[in-house]
């Protein structure tokens, strides 16, 4: 066969746990990361009937003042409909962005620990992510400035940050956007991911860097608890990459009409669409938090749909997970996501309660 790209590894070969995961039978899942299969009753998002089809690479302009309004809403944050651009998914809110700034062997810090998937959406456009630290002391998760600014160079196009950050809870703590704003300024982009800024366990939530001079992503897939229906969305930092983007934007015209008709009545009904995840998230943090884990402490999150378990220093966390599924147990290890401690595991917040107590019972003992 004539050759690949070697912009990913192609190995299909199964690591350890998929190994067992896969021999396994049915297991009680602590990864969900997708409300529809959670078991949660959701309610049904109507499609609008209509075969219209009006290509427009920046997506309609009803969905995009529909996502203005959310902004204004949820944010306090004026953006012009101009600013905003629709894409498939976040994903490809990624690529586009990163099509637009980066070119092959340009480098994009990411953060480290976070989700996994950044890794491979830059290698998909030919860059290089380049892992920055966070750490974690007692007062919580922060970004370590020196370590970030020791990795910039003369290739670095963008920095992402994950705001909230998934699996770690965390936001990016106001001055460090400060901070990583000035040294990005005329230098590389920021690329801040919120998709799931709805979901603070906090009082206090944190602004979205929509008015920060970031590119902003997100979509329906958390925002209104609707993966299936492939809309997200890129706001972008300044209005004069809008011509630029929807150079990109106009080259694919991904988001199907069907859908973006019907994305801004479920985003004025995002409270409903929210109320169920939310009740779930909320039902398993409070059994975290009071429920006796042995060895093992739970990192509170600020915000999104996980929890890291932190665990007796002896343990490694493959054995641990094998055995897990040994037990009818699948759960995520913390290497995963980069996460510094070991061992650690992280338990989705979506997971449904009986699974999540009986796993916290076993653990404890
Ligand atoms: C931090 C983060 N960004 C992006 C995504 C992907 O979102 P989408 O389904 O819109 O591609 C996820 C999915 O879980 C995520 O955790």
């Amino acid at each position: 066969l004539p050759p690949l790209s070697n912009r990913f590894p192609f190995d299909a070969t199964p690591n350890a746990i998929a190994a067992a995961r896969a021999a396994a039978g049915p297991l009680r899942d602590l990864s969900l990361a997708n409300p529809t299969q959670a078991g949660i009753a959701l309610p049904t998002a109507e499609l609008v009937s209509s075969m219209a089809y009006v290509p427009n690479g920046l997506g309609a302009r009803a969905t995009r003042e529909a996502i203005a309004s959310y902004y204004r809403a949820e944010f306090h944050a004026e953006i012009d409909p101009d600013r905003i651009v629709l894409c498939a998914s976040t994903s490809e809110g990624y690529s586009f962005c990163l099509k637009l700034v980066a070119n092959p062997g340009d480098e994009v810090l990411v953060p480290q620990p976070s989700y996994p998937l950044l890794q491979f959406l830059i290698a998909a456009e030919g860059a290089t992510a380049v892992p920055y630290p966070l750490h974690h002391t007692s007062a919580g998760w922060f970004l370590d400035r020196d370590a970030l600014a020791a990795r910039v160079t003369p290739r670095t196009r963008a920095a992402v940050l994950v705001h909230p950050n998934n699996p770690t809870g965390h936001y990016t703590a106001t001055e460090d956007v400060a901070w990583l704003r000035s040294l990005a300024a005329g230098r590389f982009w920021v690329i801040s991911d919120e998709v799931f800024a709805d979901y603070a366990w906090t009082a206090q939530r944190p602004r979205s860097l929509a008015n920060e001079n970031a590119f902003v992503l997100s979509g329906l897939s958390k925002v209104c608890g609707l993966p299936q229906m492939k809309l997200a969305w890129i706001v972008l930092p300044v209005p004069d990459l809008r011509g630029p983007l929807e150079w990109i934007a106009d080259t694919y015209l991904s988001v199907s009409a069907p859908i973006e008709r019907a994305a801004p009545g479920w985003i004025e009904q995002r409270a409903a669409f929210q109320a169920p995840i939310r009740g779930r998230c909320r039902t398993n943090l409070q059994f975290l938090s009071t429920a006796l884990l042995g060895p093992w402490t739970m990192l509170p999150p600020e915000a999104g749909w996980c929890a890291i378990l932190q665990g007796p220093r002896h343990a490694a966390e493959e054995t641990m997970v094998l055995e897990w599924i040994r037990k009818g147990f699948f759960v995520q290890p913390g290497f995963y996501y980069d996460l510094p401690m070991e061992p650690a595991l992280v338990v989705s917040l979506l997971s449904p309660p009986q699974d999540l107590a009986d796993f916290l019972a076993a653990i404890a003992s």
